[in-house]
């Protein structure tokens, strides 16, 4: 098979360095990729929304299988563009991902199918969001429907946040048509967990569980970030608590999307909330996580393609791997770019997963905020730590930081 992943993150390096292993895969390309990538598939330069010019790749390449790794081209409708033109995509149909690209959608699946998640109304006049914030109280949480880039999610701990909230989304538009609508969402206490399935539309198959480290600083404070590391399996999930997540969340969505004649196929990934009254849905998202990935696909032990095509459920060791992210001084906010890393050929017993990068005559400079995912897999949680922040301790890049506390539980 010629395959080809869409992306440029850590988590299509994963998704290529697990590709890479199946002896189904014949050739390996990524559109656009990054340094590392380079290292195990062809890249090339193609924007990622440009299906045109993706598909003349795949004609030119015989490419017969893609697999998306970011959400912009699925919600913009990458899978039907190929398929309509004989192409096969692991990836959910655009009137799928709208699991991903509406959380009002979303929220009717979840009133639909019974489904638990925090309770919530949706507004499009501010006068009337703001009434019902008030009558609620703080803490609340305001969202706006669409895409925002990680960005459109308030948790406000006071009204006076809440009401600022609604202006910004709603009457200043700074999220653009992302916020013609919003959520006025109930806050929930308790732990976060992001849990994956693979299905291929017919056979479903959980795909692993990581947490994720989602604030920039040490302590989880700091902005909101697309994630500063992770760790997989996450240590609270045991059988009882997967079957429950299975039985109430992931195949009720997944019956409701196909009698809504809008089946579902590709990776799902669930943010969830453990709270004292179960599981809940915080959200869905289309794809992969990145950094989970990261830490989910070096403790596969079988052929990736098999699963993707249905045939295969994934094999995960019981191992526990942990990822630990490098990203450029001032991410998430404006970062420096194009600064020399050293060091990577110093690491052992750890794998590292390119971002952000790029080679310029021969050196490797950061191009994005996050940029390095390294990762470290032993047999429990605190091994697998040592093992990583031993191997990040031998990159040099001194404009990059990271978290020292990826592995460490907070309630
Ligand atoms: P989302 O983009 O929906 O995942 O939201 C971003 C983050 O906001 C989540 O990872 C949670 O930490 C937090 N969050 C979202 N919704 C809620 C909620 N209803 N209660 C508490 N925290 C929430
Ligand atoms: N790490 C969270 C995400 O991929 O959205």
């Amino acid at each position: 098979m010629n395959i080809l992943v869409i992306g440029s993150g850590g988590r299509e390096h994963a998704l290529c360095y697990a590709l890479k292993k199946s002896p189904q895969c014949k050739a390996l390309y990524c559109i656009p990729g990054n340094a590392g990538i380079a290292e195990v598939a062809k890249c090339e330069n193609i924007r990622i929304t440009d299906f045109d010019s993706i598909v003349e790749f795949c004609r030119e390449n015989l490419v017969n299988f893609v697999i998306v790794g970011p959400e912009a081209p699925l919600v913009e409708g990458i899978t039907d563009f190929l398929e309509d033109r004989g192409i096969k995509v692991f990836g959910p149909s655009k009137a799928a991902a709208r699991l991903e690209a509406s959380k009002i959608f979303t929220k009717q699946i979840c009133e639909k199918a019974n489904i638990p998640t925090a309770k919530s109304r949706s507004f499009t006049n501010a006068a009337e969001a703001k009434e019902y914030i008030k009558e609620l109280g703080a803490p609340i949480v305001i969202k706006a429907d669409g895409l925002a880039a990680g960005k459109g999610v308030v948790v406000a701990e006071n009204l006076e946040q809440a009401l600022e909230a609604v202006d910004d989304i709603l009457v200043e538009k700074n999220f653009g048509d992302a916020g013609n609508e919003i959520l006025v969402e109930e806050f929930m206490q308790g732990r976060e967990l992001s849990f994956f399935i693979a299905t291929n539309g017919d056979k479903v198959f959980e795909f692993g569980t990581a947490c994720d480290y989602k604030r920039a600083y040490d302590g989880n404070l700091g902005l909101n970030t697309g994630g500063m590391g992770t760790f997989s399996p996450a240590d609270m999930v045991d059988e009882a608590l997967r079957i429950e997540i299975m039985d109430k969340i992931i195949n009720p969505t997944l019956k409701t999307m196909k009698e809504m004649g809008c089946p579902y196929k590709g990776f799902l990934f669930a943010g969830l909330m453990l709270t004292d009254e179960g599981a809940k849905l915080i959200e869905y998202n289309c794809r992969m996580g990145d950094p989970e990935t990261q830490s989910i696909l070096p403790r596969l032990e079988n052929d990736i393609v098999e699963i993707l095509l249905g045939h295969q459920k994934p094999q995960l060791s019981k191992e526990t791997a942990l990822c630990v992210v490098m990203a450029a001084e001032g991410y998430p906010k404006s970062y420096v770019k194009n600064t020399e890393i050293k060091g990577l050929e110093a690491v052992e017993d750890a794998i590292i997963f390119h971002a952000g990068t790029a080679k310029r005559e021969g050196k490797l400079v950061n191009t994005g905020g996050r940029v390095l995912g390294i990762v470290a897999v032993a047999e429990t949680l605190a091994t697998a730590k040592e093992k990583a922040y031993a191997a990040v301790s031998k990159i040099n890049w001194p404009q990059g930081f990271y978290r020292k506390d990826i592995g460490e539980i907070y309630d």
